[in-house]
């Protein structure tokens, strides 16, 4: 079939590549190539041993890659060659001078701008499916008229709200697609291209449109609802702990108002991944940016607790093994930042990890998919963390052990044979409240949930 049009993706990460292989899969038509600066990563998916693992992944790749899906590092030819560009760049958190700790890095994001500018001959549909503060597309549309070239460049929002571990059901059937743009002749024509793009297998009424800040900022925002849901069930699970109350009673009790609903409500160590908190963070810096201090703070409090919760389960491990981990042997159960991925980014596994050896504790980390990263996470502190991924070896001759990720493979295992293998008392502190906790009781282990009582032996 001939390709009716040319796709280009600037950023062959998480969010580029599968986002693209879905639009291969769903638009036959359409010629997708996805370039990179990272010559490693594009050589990855150009492999059998792609660089991200997702459900699904390999598959989707194997049957789009060299029909309609490319990966190259060639981004000037991209530039040159193709008149849709999606730009999905890294956007962390700024690490050095004004902003720090707080605002976006965008230098990988305006290099992107320069580069389609150096290489654009033709017009250009410039869409921004990173995640960005309100008003870049402004910075985008200003460099790239900048060198008055008689090149016209439409800017676009198309935020991704995909999630790790669910990417491509996410992707096929979304809740919704959101496309911003200029409310001008030419920035409604360009939106109207992105909408037929969508249409192809995601049904209208998903398909918003929008101004384009409102767009930007709807990505924000919703990620802060995501990560305020979980940080203020998490704040309760405090509460549970201090009043006997449980946790999973008061979330189905409180999720169940259909204004309120079930999802997102599962306390745990504290939310991780690459977004919740740098898109927080960011939102808090507009906000201060903007005078907006009241509503700065509010917005700062859902990390505060999500630091806190971390602490508080480390200092529950503390006190629960008699005020010392000092030569004591633990196993971390999962480093993922979430089940079904191998990512790692701003995973709690990370500094539980750090509180735990700064406890002078002995650290075995298992997890099905995400060691290579969890080494990388722990270059810093190499040598003094052991990486297993079986957890049955993981956990022999523990003293404890605690559920970080909720990997279904940690429900099912054997913890008879565990507590056989482990020193006496034994501990599970469930980080996930995912374990059959009764029953590890039963079989001798005390054990430590979140939001719920503890089931202990002493
Ligand atoms: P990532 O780090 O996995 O991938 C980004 C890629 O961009 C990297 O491979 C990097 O080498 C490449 N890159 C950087 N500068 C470049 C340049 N000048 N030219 C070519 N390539 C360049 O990041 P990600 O997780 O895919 O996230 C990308 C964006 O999407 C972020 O803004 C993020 O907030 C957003 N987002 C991520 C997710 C997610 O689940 N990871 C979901 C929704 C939105
Ligand atoms: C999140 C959003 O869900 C996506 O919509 C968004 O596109 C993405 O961020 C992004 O912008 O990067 P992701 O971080 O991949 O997706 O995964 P989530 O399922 O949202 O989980 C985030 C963290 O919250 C994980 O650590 C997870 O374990 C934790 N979580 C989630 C809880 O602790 N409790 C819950 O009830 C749900």
């Amino acid at each position: 079939m001939k390709n009716k049009k040319n796709i280009l993706c600037i950023g062959a990460g998480y969010v580029g590549g599968p986002t693209m292989a879905m639009i291969a899969r769903k638009c036959p038509e359409y010629r997708i190539t996805v370039v990179d600066v990272n010559a490693r990563r594009i050589e990855e998916w150009n492999s059998d041993s792609l660089p991200i693992y997702e459900p699904g992944l390999d598959d989707l790749i194997r049957t789009t890659r060299g029909k309609n899906l490319f990966f190259s590092t060639d981004i000037a030819r991209g530039i040159r060659e193709n008149a849709i560009i999606f730009v999905s760049v890294n956007t962390p958190t700024k690490a050095f001078g004004e902003g720090a700790g707080m605002a976006a890095d965008l230098q990988f994001w305006e290099t992107t701008a320069r580069q389609i500018l150096q290489y654009s001959e033709s017009p250009k549909i410039v869409i921004e499916k990173s995640t960005l503060p309100v008003k870049t597309a402004l910075a985008m549309e200003r460099i790239l008229t900048s060198a008055g070239n008689g090149v016209r460049f439409d800017v676009l929002s198309n935020p991704e709200f995909m999630a790790e571990g669910s990417a491509l059901r996410d992707l096929e059937q979304p809740d919704r697609v959101l496309i911003g743009s200029r409310e001008t002749k030419s920035g409604l024509a360009a939106r109207q291209v992105l909408v037929e793009l969508y249409a192809h297998w995601v049904p209208k009424e998903k398909i918003l449109t929008s101004n384009i800040w409102s767009s930007e900022l709807s990505k924000l925002v919703s990620n802060a609802f995501l990560a305020q849901r979980i940080s203020s069930i998490n704040a309760i699970s405090a509460l549970c702990e201090a009043t006997e109350a449980n946790i999973g009673e008061v979330a189905r009790a409180v999720g169940m108002d259909s204004r309120v609903g079930s999802k997102f409500l599962n306390t745990s160590v504290g939310f991780g991944g690459s977004c919740f908190k740098k898109d927080i963070l960011n939102l808090v810096y507009l906000c201060r940016n903007y005078g907006l201090e009241e509503v700065a703070d509010y917005w700062e409090g859902v990390v505060r607790i999500n630091d806190y919760q971390q602490t508080r389960f480390t200092r529950t491990m503390l006190k629960a093994m008699f005020n010392t981990l000092a030569g004591k042997k633990i196993c971390l159960l999962g480093f993922a930042f979430k089940a079904n991925t191998g990512d790692t980014r701003e995973s709690p596994a990370i500094a539980i990890t750090k509180k735990l050896l700064a406890e002078k504790a002995d650290v075995a980390v298992s997890d099905p998919r995400a060691l290579k990263n969890a080494a990388i996470d722990l270059k810093d502190v190499e040598g003094q963390v052991r990486f297993i991924e079986d957890p049955y070896a993981a956990a022999a001759g523990c003293h404890a052990i605690a559920v970080l990720t909720e990997w279904d493979l940690y429900r099912e295992l054997d913890f008879e044979r565990i507590y056989e293998t482990m020193l006496k008392p034994a501990f599970i502190f469930d980080g996930r409240n995912i374990l059959d906790h009764q029953r590890c009781f039963d079989i001798g282990f005390n054990v430590y949930p979140i939001g719920k009582p503890p089931l202990s032996h002493f």
